[in-house]
């Protein structure tokens, strides 16, 4: 065996979504950060494009987001649909977050691999960085509000043409009991051809 399967195997099963009202106070550090985004580099990539693109929030850097996205959410809804509740989540979520990751993806202008690809990749690029979270013990929050198509947040996190910003990743340590999840068993999602038909 070339690498401690049970270890690995542990933090694949552990990571989890940890929604930031459960993050506790304790900050994260740009040297977690950038091992995190360095690991993420190291996913597969088609043709070589590297398209992920990350904008950081962390510290007093995190007060522009804070602001952004919660005014976006307020001037960009009608005042009928406008949720309240809504609002309070997404700026509490902020608050509690030590840090935010804008994962995005950068459109390779000669377009010679399908954009679904690069969306792939970038997923990809995630799961790395939320793995390495993992390993030191935080959690992370993949969130993809509708709000990130919106051309205002566009301009905010300085995307260009054909770019998109797959998600908003929120970065904390959890508070309390680390979360439990389940799965499917493999007989419910996987078929083996074993035999030559
Ligand atoms: C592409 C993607 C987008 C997601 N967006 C959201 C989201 O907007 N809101 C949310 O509550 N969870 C979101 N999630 C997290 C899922 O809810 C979570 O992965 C699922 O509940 C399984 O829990 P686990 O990650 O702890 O295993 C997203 C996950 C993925 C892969």
């Amino acid at each position: 065996m070339k690498y401690n399967l049970s270890e690995i195997t542990e933090v694949i099963r552990n990571r989890r979504s940890i929604t930031p009202e459960k993050f506790s106070p304790r900050r994260v550090h740009r040297e977690q950060l950038e091992l995190m985004l360095t690991n993420a580099t190291w996913a597969p990539t088609h043709g070589m494009t590297q398209p992920w693109r990350f904008r950081v929030f962390l510290g007093d850097g995190m007060d522009s987001i804070r602001r952004f996205i919660p005014d976006l959410y307020r001037t960009s809804t009608a005042s009928e649909k406008f949720n309240q509740a809504k609002f309070d989540r997404m700026a509490l979520r902020l608050q509690r977050a030590s840090a935010v990751i804008a994962v995005c993806m950068q459109r390779d202008p000669s377009g010679k691999i399908d954009e679904v690809e690069e969306i792939e990749a970038v997923a990809c690029a995630v799961q790395n960085l939320m793995l390495t979270a993992t390993a030191y013990g935080l959690g992370t929050f993949w969130s993809t509000p509708k709000l990130l198509n919106h051309a205002d947040c566009h301009q905010f996190l300085e995307l260009k043409d054909g770019d998109r910003c797959l998600g908003l990743v929120y970065v904390g340590y959890p508070e309390g009991e680390w979360p439990e999840q389940h799965r499917k068993p493999l007989e419910y999602i996987t078929t083996w051809i074993e035999k030559n038909t």
